[in-house]
Formats: structure tokens, C-alpha cells, sequence
């Protein structure tokens, strides 16, 4: 039986990882690795409220576990589970995904329990067995397939692929009307409360994990929300952050409508990759999430996966394609890229980067056979043989943002182009100084010349600044990063101005042949600007087509007393 009776029960620990067990159904429990002090997801994926990893147990006649924790929980998340379960005793393991946040305690769980029987997709069966290296009882579940527990929780499976992996599965149970969704739904934030109480406090994590990990999946999204529909769901249990209960449909109309409006964008890149194959699945998102900045939809494929006749129809709808080399030995990824050649086009572009598997497919013969075919290369080839490190998705965030540029450009110039009317007229008269905005977080720094900038409050001190959503340094302007901002000087601004406004490939380091000092907050500050002030995020505002970036200024220093800003005047204003 389960202990529930001091449940729920918070015990803290240095290193802030703590656990939580707390009832949320009938005869469920949620197992929650509470990880107060994560700071990032990849690159793309600054986290200001830590998260959490969350595992459940269903005790019918027969029991299920329902995902595990990340590694680094494990002492902590296998005391808790003996505490709640004799393990010898434990029926099934269901894997909704196998991404290691998850699945990184499997193999621990499957040593003091041989006798469980894994349940997942057939993509995870298969990447566990090469995870584990030892055989285990396995049941392969698709959409609609049923798993009777006992005592009414009879479970259905609902495939839900590429949300955000594409061996992922929701599970739902009849009695407790619960799904569980793993990442779908999820946000990375951390808190003793369960449930979604104060949906004010969470919606800017839950939006913002939503854009990071399931705007380049929208349709997926969209067809898990349909097959859900038929489900009377009471509660989302998410493997990150709290359960969604209070305000359930809510948040899923909130998915929808995200989603509807990501697909309704006419530009498309269809996006290539082998999820399960060398480092692709970071370096996939880095580049989607670079591409989705500029309003451009990405697909993600998975090639080892894919069928002929999804891969046609995606590359016939695309304006651009981004391949990421898959093994040589992947028979049917080698099927697939003679399926996307065969449809490829000279009016799309192209971008092909490396997997860094060890035994990538060239990529320079499928580079020439894209130029014969007449299609725009949209940046160089990115080439990795290693673990990638910031820089590395740093590059192909900036990457996936050049493509992005290059298929919304007559968007771009079609609004600079537009009616020179009398409001426009009106709004060029608002003037502004010159800056340059740098940053430093981890190994990436970046640039940017701002003209919006203005002072926003007194005490604290605080500027605004306004950032395009398809500037790359964006990734850089997260509530808590650091940054300065350089202030240029009236008839001295011209060479750093020039400078900073040229297009840099992807990883090209933005301060080549500039002097500059580190400040206190490691950021680097401009030797020629004439003052500059430290700056930390506070508030982000999302306006349109721009972030407004709130930050608290905590020094700065004037170089020249009797020096004056660099002034900019417009004409109009639906340009800078
Ligand atoms: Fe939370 Fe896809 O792992």
C-alpha cells in the first residue's frame, strides 16, 4: 500500500534538489524532482525558475510507473519510490519519452525491478535497449491501444509524436480522468505548489517554453490537442513544472491558438534531422529556434523515421530546407534525402549541417548536389565531430536566424517600401540616441547597434530598450542575463556604427578588430563609446514584432564630460 497519510511532504537538501510526493488522483501519486537552481536547457533555454522532473505512480490491481527523473536525482527519487512501493512488486514502466530528464533512471529502476515490464513507443523500446544493454520485458504501445490495471484505471495510449520527441506517447486514465503529457503542456518552473493555483505567476514560463519546444511542432501540436479532445481529461500531469487543473482549458486553448497561428504562416522550413543520432537533436533546435524568430514555421523530421510520401509533400510546401547529416549505415534516412532531392527546387534555399555521430554521411556531395539543382545556399555548412558547446549552438541559433532573414526579406522590404503616409511621416520624427548593446552569457557574446532606447525609471534605475524578435542577441536578453550599453558619440560614431551593422556569418565573433575591456559583469565594454552603463534584465515585454527588454542599470561611466550622444533622425517610421 502506499504511504500517503503525511503526503504532501517537502524535505529540502543541499544543492537545492528536493522531492515532493503528493496525491492527485485516486491511488496516483506524483513523484516530483524538484530542481530549484537549473539555469539552462541548451542554448535557447535560459531557465530563471529552475524546474522540475515529474514521475508518477498508479497503483490499480497492478501498478505502472509513469517516467522516472534525471540522473542527478537518483539516491533521492529511487528513497522516495522504495518508500511508496515495494519494487519487487511493480508492474510497468511507461516511458512517455526517452530524453534523459525522464529516462535517466531507468536503468536503475529496471535493476531493483527485473520483473517490469517497459510499455512505450516503439522508437523508445528500441533507443532503450541500446541504452540499458540488458534485455527486459517490453510492451510496444500505439494510438488507441488500452492497458487494464484493475480497480478502474484502464489506460489508453495517445501517440503524440514530436512533442517534442518523436517517440513520445500521452497516457490517460479513465478513473482518475488524468493525462499524462510529459513535455507537452509542461514549463520549466519550480515551486512547492502542484498545481497550476496562479495561472499569473507561471504563463510567462509556460508561453515561453511553449516557443522554445513546441512552435516548431505546431501541427504535432495540433493533432495531439484533436486526439485529446475525445478524452474527459481533469487534469494534465506534466513531466515539467505544476499539473494543469484549474485552469485546464485554458492552457490547451492557449496551445491551440499558439499553434493555429504558427501554421497559418504561409513560409515553412522543413527541417531534417535523426532525432536519436549523434548530437542532432540539440543543433536541430538551436537552428529551429533561430528560424521561428523571423515568424518562419519550422517542421521538424525525423529521417530515420520518415515516410516517402510525408517527406515529399513537406518539401513541396517548403521555401526552405535544413538537413542535418544522418549515418551513413541509416538506410531509410538514405531514402529520404533522395526523396528531398528528387523534390527539391531552385526557388528554395538551403542549409546542411553536421551531427557530430562519428560516421555522418559527407556532406559536401549533398551541398554540390543542392548548387546543381540551382537552390540558395542559406549559410555555410556547420561542421561538428564534438560535443557541441555554446558556441556551437550559438552559430546555429544565427544560423537558423539567417535562414529566416532570407525567406522573410520581401516581407521586410515590402513594410520599408510601404505608403509613405502622413502617420508614418509623424512617427519618423521620433528621435533617439545611438547605442551599441553587448553581451556575454557562458562562451557566446554578441552585438547589437540599438536606436530604442530609452530611460524607463528612476529608482531602481531602469532603461528600456526594444529588440527586434528576430535579432539573434535576443537569446542573450533573458530575465536575468547581463549586458552594457554603449553609449556612442555625436560626430565620432561612424566606424563602430558601420562596423556592428555589417552581416556576420553565423559564429563570427561580433568584436574582431574592436577594442573593448571586460566590465565587472563580464560583458564587454566598447573602448571608443562614450559611456556605457551595466545592465540586468528584469522584465521582458512581448510587443509584436519586438521584445521590450526592461533593465535594471547598476554602474556606468561617462569617458568625455563634455561629449554628446550620437543623435538618429528618421524620415519615416516603419523603419529604424
Ligand atoms: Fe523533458 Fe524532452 O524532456
Amino acid at each position: 500500500m502506499l504511504a500517503l497519510t503525511s503526503l504532501p511532504e517537502n524535505t529540502k537538501l543541499p544543492g537545492r534538489l528536493t522531492m515532493q510526493t503528493v496525491e492527485i488522483g485516486t491511488e496516483t501519486v506524483a513523484i516530483r524532482s524538484l530542481d530549484w537552481d537549473r539555469d539552462r536547457f541548451d542554448i535557447e533555454f535560459g531557465l530563471q525558475n529552475g524546474t522540475t522532473y515529474n514521475s508518477f505512480l498508479i497503483q490499480g490491481e497492478k501498478t505502472a510507473l509513469v517516467d522516472t527523473s534525471h540522473r542527478k536525482f537518483q539516491q533521492l527519487y529511487l528513497d522516495v519510490l522504495n518508500g511508496l512501493i515495494d519494487l519487487s512488486t511493480l508492474d510497468y514502466l511507461i516511458i512517455s519519452h526517452t530524453e534523459p530528464d525522464h529516462s535517466g533512471l531507468v536503468k536503475e529502476v529496471l535493476q531493483l525491478a527485473p520483473q517490469v515490464t517497459v510499455v512505450g513507443a516503439k522508437v523508445a523500446i528500441q533507443f532503450l535497449e541500446n541504452m540499458v544493454h540488458q534485455p527486459f520485458p517490453s510492451l510496444i504501445v500505439k494510438n488507441g491501444d488500452r492497458l487494464d490495471l484493475g480497480n478502474g484505471h484502464q489506460l489508453e495510449f495517445v501517440s503524440a509524436p514530436n512533442l517534442h520527441w518523436p517517440d513520445t506517447i500521452f497516457t490517460y486514465d479513465a478513473k482518475t480522468r488524468i493525462l499524462f503529457t510529459c513535455d507537452a503542456f509542461g514549463m520549466h518552473y519550480c515551486d512547492d505548489r502542484t498545481f497550476d493555483e496562479d495561472p499569473d505567476l507561471i504563463e510567462a514560463d509556460f508561453k515561453y517554453y511553449y516557443d522554445c519546444l513546441m512552435a516548431p511542432n505546431a501541427r504535432s501540436v495540433l493533432s495531439a490537442i484533436k486526439r485529446m479532445e475525445k478524452l474527459d481529461i481533469c487534469t494534465i500531469a506534466t513531466g515539467h513544472g505544476p499539473l494543469l487543473q484549474h485552469h485546464l482549458s485554458d492552457w490547451v486553448n492557449r496551445y491551440q491558438q499558439w499553434s493555429q497561428e504558427q501554421t497559418k504562416v504561409d513560409t515553412l522550413v522543413a527541417l531534417f534531422y535523426s532525432e536519436d543520432y549523434g548530437y542532432s537533436d540539440r543543433l536541430a533546435r538551436a537552428i529551429a529556434h533561430g528560424i521561428t524568430r523571423n515568424g518562419v514555421v519550422v517542421e521538424l523530421v525525423d529521417l530515420s523515421t520518415a515516410e516517402p510520401q510525408e517527406v515529399r509533400e513537406l518539401v513541396n510546401q517548403a521555401a526552405g530546407l535544413v538537413i542535418g547529416m544522418p549515418s551513413q549505415s541509416d538506410r531509410n534516412a538514405h531514402a529520404a534525402l533522395s526523396t528531398i532531392l528528387a523534390a527539391a527546387h531552385n526557388k528554395q534555399t538551403v542549409g546542411l549541417f553536421e551531427t557530430g555521430g562519428g560516421e555522418d554521411e559527407p556532406i559536401y556531395p549533398l551541398r554540390n548536389k543542392f548548387q546543381e539543382i540551382g537552390l540558395t545556399e542559406a549559410f555555410p555548412p556547420i561542421l561538428v565531430k564534438e560535443p557541441p558547446t555554446q558556441i556551437i549552438e550559438q552559430m546555429c541559433d544565427e544560423a537558423g536566424t539567417d535562414i529566416g532573414q532570407w525567406l522573410t526579406r520581401d516581407r521586410t522590404i515590402k513594410q520599408i517600401k510601404a505608403l509613405d503616409n502622413n502617420l508614418e511621416r509623424a512617427l519618423g520624427r521620433l528621435s533617439s540616441g545611438l547605442y551599441i548593446i553587448t553581451a556575454h552569457k557562458g562562451d557566446v557574446s554578441s552585438a547589437m547597434l540599438a536606436s530604442w532606447v530609452m530611460q524607463a525609471s528612476m529608482n531602481p534605475l531602469g532603461v528600456a530598450i526594444a529588440v527586434a524578435k528576430d535579432r539573434a542577441i535576443e537569446s542573450l536578453l533573458h530575465i536575468g542575463d547581463r549586458f552594457i550599453l554603449n553609449v556612442l558619440e555625436e560626430n565620432n560614431y561612424q566606424s563602430l556604427m558601420k562596423h556592428f551593422l555589417k552581416r556576420f556569418s553565423p559564429g563570427a565573433d561580433r568584436f574582431a578588430g574592436i577594442k573593448t575591456y571586460a566590465a565587472n559583469n563580464g560583458c564587454p565594454i566598447l573602448a571608443d563609446a562614450l559611456a556605457y552603463m551595466e545592465c540586468e534584465v528584469t522584465t521582458r515585454m512581448e510587443c509584436s514584432d519586438h521584445w521590450i527588454i526592461y533593465s535594471n542599470v547598476h554602474t556606468g561611466r561617462v569617458a568625455k564630460l563634455d561629449s554628446l550622444t550620437a543623435v538618429h533622425h528618421r524620415k519615416v517610421g516603419n523603419h529604424y
